[in-house]
């Protein structure tokens, strides 16, 4: 696996390998690597001639107050993690190559997708995580490009930009890998102690369940099983930032149930926020 830190110079090996009639596989990251991000280079490496892996941790999408200075960085057990699953190429760029003095560039996503659900806690972060990964697949180049379904927010904002900005890459959503229990992989699970690791639990087995019980039920609106899965989630988690039934695509809320629904949480345990989904296709 070769390391590159220069965006030029990643870019100019991408195009060779395009030029020898080679097909790249992209997967982004911000490193601290679990189960989760191995599936999915494991997925690029399938089906692809060439992965690429990229660990950024990148600072336009954190809010203030939040974990930008903690996140986990721990490069040199990413590598090793690297290897087993065979990626060709590592981008681990700094921050100042990324956005260089005088940077003044940003990809806005319209506030329908970007200022709900995650957006509407997180003010500027979809701009952010919009705004890097289109300066990787433009390192990167044409390529398909792995993302993870637990994030369903940010792989439905990345599909709308990467379509309506006409960009030769082809969008990947792979789905989710959780724990033994259920609790989806993160790399914020580190920050959780065994207590809160148990609790944490409880966000899955609620999601799953409100699933089960509307795939069951017949009833149109969704009010009563959601006031439910909420009243089983409070005697778990700390804080619920939010609990809502959406329609894949275009993030809009549901009140009635319909052919395809993706139900997402956001969660505080103890000091961490953690997300999850389930998607439904009844
Ligand atoms: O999901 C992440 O780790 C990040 O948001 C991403 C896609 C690597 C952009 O920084």
């Amino acid at each position: 696996m070769k390391l590159i830190r220069n965006p030029w110079k990643l870019q100019q090996r991408l195009e060779k390998e395009r030029a020898r009639g080679k097909t790249v596989g992209f997967v982004p990251t911000m490193g601290a690597l679990h189960e989760g991000h191995l599936s999915l280079v494991r997925a690029a490496h399938r089906e692809n001639d060439i992965t690429v892996v990229s660990i950024f941790v990148n600072p336009t999408q954190f809010v203030v107050n939040e974990d930008y200075a903690k996140y986990p960085r721990v490069l040199s057990d990413d590598i090793k993690k690297l290897r087993t699953v065979k990626a060709d190429y590592l981008f681990c760029p700094s921050v100042a190559a990324m956005y260089p003095e005088g940077y003044a560039t940003f990809v806005d996503v319209s506030p329908r997708l970007a200022n709900v659900l995650c957006g509407k806690f997180r003010p500027g972060h979809f701009r952010g995580v919009a705004t890097v990964v289109a300066k990787l697949l433009n390192i990167t180049g044409s390529c398909r490009l792995y993302l993870g379904a637990k994030d369903f927010q940010q792989a439905t904002v990345i599909s709308r930009f990467v379509h309506d900005l006409n960009l030769p890459t082809h969008v990947r959503v792979m789905p989710t890998v959780r724990e033994k229990g259920g609790l989806a992989m993160s790399s914020r699970n580190r920050y959780l102690s065994p207590g809160e690791r148990q609790r944490a639990v409880a966000i899955s087995r609620v999601l799953f369940k409100f699933k089960k019980d509307l795939l069951r039920g017949k009833r149109g609106r969704l009010a009563g099983l959601k006031a439910r899965a909420l009243r089983e989630l409070k005697k778990n988690v700390d804080r619920i930032q939010y609990f809502e039934v959406v329609e894949p695509g275009t993030l809009a809320l549901l009140k009635k149930r319909q052919k395809n629904m993706t139900v997402l949480t956001a969660c505080f345990v103890g000091k961490t926020r953690l997300i999850d989904n389930v998607i439904i296709r009844t």
